[in-house]
């Protein structure tokens, strides 16, 4: 009953309160999201003009290099973006990308990306996929591997804000994120740079199919 609750009183706070009418509500919980909320047509607008290009007209990428952005939680492109800015993440396409940004098109955009439907992909090569599945559900146990579903969830959803959705992205750029954080190159996640550092490269090539193909 509770949590039904809630939900009907968020989506009426959300509906009800214009900026100004939550800038002088005093009840915290309603009026704090309110007052942020994002503005997703701009969000779409500023997206088919500046990202859609390279990362598709609906978030769905068909470039391998290039992520799927789709129904990803906005609280982590936001988290990304904010870190392509400060250099955690250094990309030379996304840096001057995200630079161009303000804080409020950061979060119209990360919450109309995140709106959009995930287009499937697949699993390419069939001995490695077996691999990938191993890793992905149980980890390695004999290197102290955790289990990727462990955090990023048994289907590859991801967990709310903290755990990214990883199910039906380009194997091509999670094995080159998973690199990335080895190497060092990507330096916002010590959690995943720990992990990827116990990966070989053959493990990265499964794991990185074995998710293209989740759903
Ligand atoms: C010229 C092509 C190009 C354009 C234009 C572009 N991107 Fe990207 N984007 C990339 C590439 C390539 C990466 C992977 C970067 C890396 O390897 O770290 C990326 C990564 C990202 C990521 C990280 C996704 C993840 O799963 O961690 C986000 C978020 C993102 N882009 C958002 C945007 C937004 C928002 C715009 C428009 C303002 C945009 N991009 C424009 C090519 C592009
Ligand atoms: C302890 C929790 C945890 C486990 C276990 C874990 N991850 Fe992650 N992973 C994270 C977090 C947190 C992030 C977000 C990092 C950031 O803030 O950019 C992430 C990010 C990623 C990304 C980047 C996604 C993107 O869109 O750029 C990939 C790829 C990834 N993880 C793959 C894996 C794989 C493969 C495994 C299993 C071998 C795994 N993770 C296990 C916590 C975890």
């Amino acid at each position: 009953m509770k949590p039904a609750f809630l939900l009907i009183a968020a989506a009426l706070a959300a509906a009800a309160f214009t900026t100004l009418a939550a800038e002088s509500a005093p009840q915290p919980a309603a009026a704090a999201p309110a007052a942020v909320k994002p503005d997703l047509n701009a969000g779409g607008t500023k997206f088919g003009a500046t990202c859609a290009a390279c990362h598709g007209a609906d978030g769905n990428s068909g470039v391998p290099a290039n992520p799927k952005l789709a129904q990803q939680h906005p609280e982590y492109i936001v988290k990304e973006l904010q870190d392509f800015k400060s250099g955690k993440r250094p990309n030379p396409i996304m840096q001057p990308m995200a630079a161009g940004l303000s804080d409020a098109d950061i979060r119209n955009i990360a919450f109309w990306a995140g709106s959009q439907k995930a287009k499937p992909g697949f699993a390419k090569d069939k001995e490695l996929v077996m691999l990938g599945e191993k890793i992905y559900r149980g980890g390695i146990m004999e290197k102290q591997v955790p289990a990727c579903a462990g955090c990023h969830g048994p289907n590859g959803a991801g967990i709310l804000a903290q755990y990214p959705r990883l199910s039906g992205q380009h194997a091509d750029y999670t094995a080159a994120q998973l690199l990335n954080f080895q190497n060092g190159t990507r330096k916002n996640s010590p959690q995943m740079a720990d992990i990827a550092g116990k990966l070989s490269d053959r493990e990265v090539k499964a794991v990185a199919d074995y998710i293209a193909g989740l759903r």
